[in-house]
């Protein structure tokens, strides 16, 4: 049934966009889901949102939007599929900022290589490789110039074999991560379709006159569209200047891309994380963003792409030329897919993606990334309730706090020193704990923070450009150079001989190598936690079952015969009783005391 001005609005809650777009846009202006669910409002015409929502072209977008999906995923019930990508803890390695082997102050293969045995003994069974394909580095290495060629600062072909034989000789999967929404402008491709017009490759990209752009914006502020003077053309670009948006309309790319797949399942690859490959399908025509999204959402154009018309046909058509045949995991990176879609790109059995990295946990309503503020540890609670509740049996989900694009989480939650070390290690209890998959990222094995950086440390494209539009002070609440500071693998350093490529992790942060000394360190406790997981098949496929949800600062659920517990807040709560026989097995405070929990106090119980 097609909706329309006349639709009820809680018609648009039984759709999945609907759903997931409404869900979004209360969360940006911070309202509750009530603020539309309760029935006065629900049984108003989609037509009365014009009362709160004063642009006219809004619910033509939306309910075009609406429209394009009729399927709703399965919402309960279902077979569970156990798969070795369910069992293992990930690591993610950003390369470049992980061990240096040959003293040229970059990370690379051989400084991968170097590392295994110490994520070997963490227990790591899954490691994603952030990429480390040929790439003039504009956007470190997300720029690919060549798929088939390892970046030369990182190694060659022969070291990327020798680090996949190695990490399978310890039990350690290898994915990685492909960028295939835009190659470099340096790629081949984009060189001949730019200076060929007549080049099969130009239909590569999309290449239009002036007249025929739009008000797209990039993610890295800036207008969607690169001019080239010489051939007074543009070309679309949703990130960097240099990275230029492949058209996946034209069939002949998406064969470029099942060959990628495939020659790197034959080179023994365990799977792959696709870079933002929600957006890799663009309304036809291109047409203009509507300006309220935009003022909204930051990005003007979005509602155009980020679940195009025939997304889930391309997921489908890699999966089955691609990933099916070499029996590859697929974890397709998905911002602004909220958790409705996210069941119709990752479910089972739609075999498009078999896990989605989604970000709306990553921050508080009514917050982006670059505002400075205190994360809240209740909305994590109350967001994953939400989501793991929805989950049938044909969905799983990624569990995640940190990656390469996002500031370190002990310093967004609660950056004060004294917390530190029992902060890091709650935080790394709920990541092991709740039902999902866990991808650590390097350093929050060992609460690594953010670091103080000046304009002249800034590395980032990103930061760089959003420097342009703001002040130092917002560029450092969310730069994306906090996640990729040097490891800090000894007290002197241990990343490289020489200086590194950017700063170091904070000062003030323990080593990995004294923290492996001290049984009572954060990395230590990691340790103790990820081995606990790995042994213990209710971690893994137990269902979940939540236990006073409502409280406040408290949060705790039962998987199996096991009982976990959390105080999410920097005070004393009082601890809610428990009607089952509890023996405790791992704590992040020695002792307990009776009937509260101190700060940020994480708890796992057998129930006896
Ligand atoms: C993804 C990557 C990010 C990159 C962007 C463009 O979001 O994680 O690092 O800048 O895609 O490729
Ligand atoms: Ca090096």
């Amino acid at each position: 049934m097609k909706l329309t001005r006349d639709s009820k609005i809680k018609d648009l809650y039984k759709t999945a966009i609907g759903q997931d777009v409404v869900d979004k846009i209360l969360m940006q202006m911070n309202k509750s889901d009530k603020w539309i669910t309760n029935p006065l409002v629900s049984n108003l015409k989609i037509s009365a949102l014009n009362l709160y929502i004063k642009d006219e072209g809004f619910l033509d977008a939306l309910l075009d939007l609406i429209n394009s999906e009729t399927e709703l995923g399965v919402q309960e019930g279902g077979t569970l599929t156990k798969q070795w990508w369910k069992e293992v803890v990930f690591y993610q390695i950003y390369p470049r900022s992980f061990k240096d082997s040959n003293g040229d102050g970059l990370g690379d293969l051989q400084g991968i290589i170097s590392k295994l045995d110490y994520l070997k003994e963490l227990g790591i069974g899954g490691l994603w490789l952030s990429p480390i394909f040929k790439s003039p580095m504009k956007d470190n290495g997300y720029d690919i110039s060549d798929y088939y060629e390892v970046n030369p600062e990182m190694g060659t072909m022969d070291d990327l074999k020798e680090l996949i034989d190695q990490a399978h000789k310890r039990d350690i999967r290898v994915i990685m991560d492909l960028v295939v929404n835009h190659t470099s402008d340096e790629h081949p491709w984009f060189q001949e379709a730019l200076h060929d017009p007549n080049s099969d490759k130009r239909d590569y990209y999309f290449f239009r006159k002036k007249e025929e752009t739009n008000n797209w914006v990039s993610f890295f502020f800036e207008s969607a569209w690169r001019y080239f003077k010489e051939q007074d053309i543009y070309a679309l670009k949703l990130f960097a200047k240099e990275q230029i948006d492949l058209n996946w309309d034209n069939p002949k790319v998406r064969d470029e891309v099942v060959k990628i797949i495939n020659f790197y399942g034959d080179l023994g690859i365990d799977g792959l994380r696709l870079d933002v490959i929600n957006y890799i399908s663009k309304k036809e025509g291109l047409p203009q963003g509507n300006q309220w999204v935009g003022d909204l959402m930051e990005f003007t154009g979005i509602e155009h792409y980020f679940y195009g018309p025939h997304l889930n046909e391309y997921l489908a058509e890699i999966n089955s030329r691609g990933f099916a045949p070499n029996h590859m995991f697929s974890i397709g990176e998905t911002p602004g897919i909220g958790i409705q879609l996210g069941k119709l790109l990752s479910a089972d059995y739609r075999k498009q993606l078999d896990l989605l990295f989604t970000f709306d946990h990553l921050e508080t309503p009514g917050h982006v990334r670059f505002d400075e503020y205190l994360y809240d540890l209740n909305f994590y609670k109350e967001h994953m309730m939400k989501v793991l509740g929805s989950n049938s049996l044909h969905d799983w989900t990624s569990l995640f706090f940190e990656n390469h694009d996002n500031p370190r989480m002990i310093s967004k939650v609660n950056p004060d020193p004294m917390v530190h070390d029992v902060l890091g290690k709650a935080l790394n209890v709920i990541l092991l704990t709740l039902q999902g998959t866990p991808f650590i990222y390097q350093g929050q094995e060992a609460g690594f923070i953010n670091q103080e950086f000046t304009e002249e440390d800034l590395r980032d494209v990103e930061s760089i450009n959003k420097l342009k539009v703001s002040d130092m002070k917002t560029v450092l609440a969310g730069t994306r150079d906090h996640a990729r500071t040097t490891m800090k693998w000894s007290d002197e350093g241990g990343f490289s001989e020489s200086e590194g490529w950017i700063k170091s992790q904070h000062e003030s942060v323990a080593s990995i190598e004294s923290q492996l000394e001290d049984s009572m360190s954060v990395l230590s406790f990691t340790k103790q936690l990820i081995s606990f997981r790995n042994n213990t098949d209710d971690l893994i496929y137990a269902p979940i079952q939540f236990i006073h949800p409502k409280t406040r600062n408290y949060f705790a659920y039962k998987r199996g015969d096991y009982f976990i517990e959390i105080n999410l807040s920097d005070k004393d709560i009082n601890r809610p009783k428990s009607n089952d026989v509890l023996g405790l097995l791992l704590s992040n405070y020695k002792g307990q005391v009776l009937g509260s929990l101190r700060p940020y106090e994480a708890n796992i119980y057998r129930i006896l």
